[in-house]
């Protein structure tokens, strides 16, 4: 049985309107309201974060609010970054750090991802700290290096206490909107060599507490298998996550694959 509740987040990336994201979130919401054993968030746009907070806590529901980035200063002349201290007046409590498309489109290197996720969790947010190789490192045998290496900097300075914050995301960039999911065995395979690398870094406790999430092409079809991995702790999910009836089920497929291991 699986000790770690699992996680399912909801990567709006740059999709939505304000409307279709509240219609989206609304459905999510009430959908899930009365699943258990399974922990939600969703993470729209930035300008949609105040609406979409409003419809959450009107519902009182089980789904948390997140963000896709951080800015890593605290204030100042950072023209287009927003702060962790505004997130936290949005009343968003987790925020992505790393995400593939904002290491490889946008630039951000490990150091930079450091220093998002000592904010994130120096504010007291929750940290959804995501690593992956592509698929040129892939295909020379370098993606367990790659994954290595993204760990241990974007921890570099991270306090044991702080890890219970903590959420790792092991999104392979080459499956990532492209239809292509790793299998349940690499995934697998990816998510035992990481917690290792956190055993490696804080102990055996913390290794075995820390909740890994699979990110790439998980769609209701796969999540099952992918999430029954006893190193898969739910998922990180893109595109399937801007239509309700996927994302639940998606969701709901974590909640069973827990409750199945009682
Ligand atoms: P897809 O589910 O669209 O492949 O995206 C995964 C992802 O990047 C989640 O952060």
């Amino acid at each position: 049985m699986k000790s770690r509740t699992p996680f399912v987040g909801g990567n709006w990336k740059m999709n939505t309107t304000l409307s279709s994201g509240s219609e989206l979130v609304r459905g999510v919401a009430d959908a899930l309201a009365r699943v258990s054993q399974v922990d939600v968030a969703v993470f729209p746009p930035f300008p949609y974060l105040v609406a979409i907070g409003a419809i959450l806590r009107e519902r009182h529901g089980r789904v948390r609010l997140g963000a896709q980035d951080v800015c890593q200063e605290p204030d100042g002349a950072f023209t287009g970054e927003v702060s962790v201290s505004m997130l936290k007046d949005c009343a968003v409590r987790i925020v992505l750090a790393g995400h593939s498309e904002r290491r490889h489109v946008i630039g951000e290197t490990d150091k930079m991802v450091n220093q998002k996720v000592k904010a994130i969790l120096g504010a007291g947010l929750d940290c959804i700290l995501c690593v992956g190789e592509t698929l040129a490192q892939r295909e020379a045998g370098q993606a367990n290096q790659v994954n290595e290496r993204q760990v241990r900097a974007a921890l570099t300075q991270v306090p044991e206490d702080q890890m219970e914050h903590l959420v790792v995301a092991y999104e392979p960039v080459w499956a990532i909107g492209t239809g292509h999911n790793a299998s349940p065995e690499d995934a697998q395979d990816a998510h035992a060599k990481i917690r290792l690398v956190l055993e490696d870094l804080y102990g055996p406790r913390v290794a075995q507490q820390t909740r890994i999430i699979y990110g790439g092409s998980v769609k209701s079809a796969n999540a099952r298998a992918i999430f029954d991995q006893p190193d898969v702790d739910g998922g990180l999910i893109g595109g399937a996550s801007l239509k309700v009836g996927d994302f639940v089920s998606i969701a709901r497929s974590a909640a069973d694959s827990a409750n199945a291991g009682d």
